[in-house]
């Protein structure tokens, strides 16, 4: 594990949206108190189902969402409220993010070499047979050989695989500290998700790159991740290192999510039935998962459980887990 400062350091974030109901509107906070660390060099997995908050999360380190509260550093400053464009734009050069749907972050009438040429030109310098050159070299890196070929291809002339290879080497263009990948290999064939997983792993050691990698999957994140965040209804359930939270959960959310991918390999989207997504309004109390765990006591649907260390960097937020009686509110009585 890296021992350099975050690059990526959250604290509290607390992200709401106004949404419209049959009766107004009401405000929403699908990220509700999330604190990480990420440094470069590092993966942190975020895992969790349709509708958790990874997403949301993931946006707002490149400052597509502005936290409604909390803070965000990123390489050392506080992005939190980032207005400016300039630095808005040095921001989103430094985090890139990738995409689960690579055909629609590409320009179908425009070659791989269209997409890269302008990118390598503005961020490394290049020009010329020098720029041909270090196009090439980039999709050789990202596995596409050889890479005068793979220049001269349209998106259409491409399969899945190898449009989420020429999105990853759009993202390394800019010269990036750190990538958001929000959930880079669900869209893709079974058989080709792991080569993903393979390259993107390569790249962190080759670059020094820092990654959040978003998943419904832990098994994927467990194959790629150093830690892992398991997130429900906006909060963290557990986190910690992958495999102590993937080989020893203790969450029963994070129990929930393994035991729909044991022995299946890396799962499919929605393979855990979000039978009934947790309340995201604004004044809901107590744990996101009560309504649907099977250790559920009266406090949980009252008193949030903080998160709680239960090893060395392992903390879970569970009542049932950590002792619900800690957080009883201690009544002070006045000797009489
Ligand atoms: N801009 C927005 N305005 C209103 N609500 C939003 C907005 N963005 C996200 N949400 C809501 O926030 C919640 C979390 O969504 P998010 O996309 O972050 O989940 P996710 O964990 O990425 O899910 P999935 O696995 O389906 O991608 C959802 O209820 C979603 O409808
Ligand atoms: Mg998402």
């Amino acid at each position: 594990m890296s021992t350099e400062q975050p690059f990526v350091r959250a604290r509290d974030l607390v992200i709401r949206f106004r949404v419209k109901t049959d009766h107004g509107s009401r405000w929403i906070t699908p990220v509700d108190g999330v604190s990480f660390d990420v440094s470069a060099g590092e993966v942190l997995a975020l895992v969790g189902e349709s509708g958790s908050g990874k997403s949301t999360l993931g946006r707002t380190l490149v400052r597509l969402n502005e936290p409604t509260s909390g803070s965000l550093q990123i390489g050392g400053r506080d992005v939190t409220h980032t207005r400016r464009s300039r630095d808005l734009k040095e921001l989103r050069r430094q985090v890139q993010m990738v995409f689960q749907d690579p055909f629609g972050s590409l320009n179908p009438v425009r070659s791989i070499g269209q997409h890269l040429r302008p990118l390598v030109r503005k961020h490394q310098g290049f020009t010329g047979q020098a720029l041909e050159d270090k196009v090439a070299e980039l999709l050789e890196i990202v596995g596409l050989q050889p890479g005068v070929e793979a220049a001269v291809k349209y998106p259409h002339e491409m399969s899945g695989g190898q449009r989420q290879r020429v999105a990853i080497a759009r993202a390394l263009a800019v010269n990036p500290t750190f990538i958001v990948a929000d959930e880079p290999i669900s869209m893709l064939d079974v058989s080709i998700r792991a080569d993903i997983l393979k390259l993107l792993n390569r790249l962190k050691d080759a670059f020094h790159l820092g990654y959040l990698y978003i998943t419904h999957d832990l098994a994927s994140a467990r194959y790629f991740g150093d830690r892992l965040m398991v997130l429900y209804g906006g909060q963290v359930m557990e986190t910690g290192d992958a495999d102590a939270v993937v080989g020893a959960p203790k969450h029963p959310y994070t129990q929930l999510l393994l035991s729909a991918t044991a022995g299946h390999g890396f799962t499919r989207k929605g393979d855990v039935l979000n039978i009934d997504a947790p309340n995201l309004f604004e004044g809901r109390k107590g744990c996101p998962f009560a309504h649907r765990c099977p250790l559920v006591m009266d406090v949980c649907r009252d008193v949030r459980p903080p998160l709680t260390a239960v090893d060395k960097g392992h903390q879970v937020a569970c009542h049932a887990v950590t002792g619900a009686s800690v957080h009883t509110p201690v009544v002070e009585t006045s000797p009489s």
